[in-house]
């Protein structure tokens, strides 16, 4: 299984935050936003990940992660030249996605609670499509799934002005191989994009997609506006503080999920500046 996160995009609704850097670089609480999904593609246990960015943005991250090896991952850099949409994510990353399937993460889309939606996914991932669904409050602003009395999958529309349900497909999808001919095929919508909607019409074309319902318990978090920024920053900020653990800390994670061992965990930490962040993880580390 390979992993992708698109975090391109201008950001323009964070004005002027995003000025100088790219959206999934501004803070929630006390890392950057892109550590968030990285951290949910960490937990489904996929270490083989490309990043694909714009132009500007990239050396960010290059800085943030480098090549990955330190956490035992392996992380690639591809270029989206232009916000052509996010299927095109599949055929810039065609050569790093090979033969596997492929989990795709949008940058700026934060989950909370326990994964098992997604691990079931990643179970039946060489065969079709997986997605789901989450009630939202404002379903004219995502892609949305109708399902009929018996549960199944009638449609899915991107940010319908009449919205069939309030079950939002998150910025989260497990494809099969096929994802990326099916990309490689389709026509840009009106808003001149390869829609990711328009990969799952087709799954669904071909009855090979799945629409998990997400449950309650789980927290998919907006981070589309300032006051959604400041609101993950919050939710996160009490947990933490009450926890005494932190959420979505990539190094901790790695260790966890035996990505790197506990004196690759003590090289890691030696690497960090003296700071609460590096605090924490010595705590982890000698607690173990
Ligand atoms: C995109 C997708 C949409 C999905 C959303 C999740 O929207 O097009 O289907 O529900 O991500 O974050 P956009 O980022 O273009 O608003």
């Amino acid at each position: 299984m390979k992993g992708i996160i698109l975090a391109g995009g201008s950001g323009s609704r964070l004005y002027p935050l995003t000025k100088i850097y790219s959206k999934q670089l501004t803070i929630i609480y006390d890392k950057p936003l892109i550590y968030y999904p990285l951290s949910v593609l960490m937990l489904g246990g996929i270490k083989e990940i490309l990043i694909i960015s714009n132009e500007e943005t990239i050396p960010h991250y290059k800085r943030l992660f480098g090549n990955g090896n330190e956490l035992g991952l392996n992380i690639e850099y591809a270029l989206q030249a232009a916000p052509n949409g996010i299927a095109e994510a599949f055929i810039l990353g065609e050569n790093f996605i090979g033969k596997d399937s492929v989990t795709l993460i949008l940058g700026d889309n934060i989950f909370y609670g326990y994964l098992d939606f997604l691990y079931k996914a990643l179970e039946n991932s060489n065969n079709g499509a997986t997605i789901f669904g989450y009630q939202v409050n404002d379903p004219e602003r995502y892609g949305i799934v109708e399902f009929n009395e018996k549960g199944e999958v009638l449609s899915i529309e991107e940010k319908p002005k009449k919205p069939r349900s309030n079950f939002a497909v998150p910025g989260l999808y497990v494809y099969d191989n096929k994802v990326i001919e099916i990309s490689k095929n389709l026509k840009p919508s009106p808003r001149g994009e390869l829609e990711i909607t328009d990969v799952n019409n087709a799954y669904l074309a071909l009855r090979e997609l799945r629409v998990e319902k997400i449950g309650r318990g789980v927290a998919w978090l907006d981070t589309g506006t300032p006051e959604a920024l400041l609101q993950a920053s919050n939710f996160f900020g009490v947990i933490e503080e009450r926890q005494g653990l932190k959420i979505a800390c990539i190094e901790e994670i790695a260790y966890k999920m035996k990505f790197i061992d506990k004196a690759q965990f003590q090289r890691v930490i030696d690497g960090i500046p003296k700071s609460m962040y590096r605090l924490y993880l010595e705590k982890i580390h000698e607690s173990e």
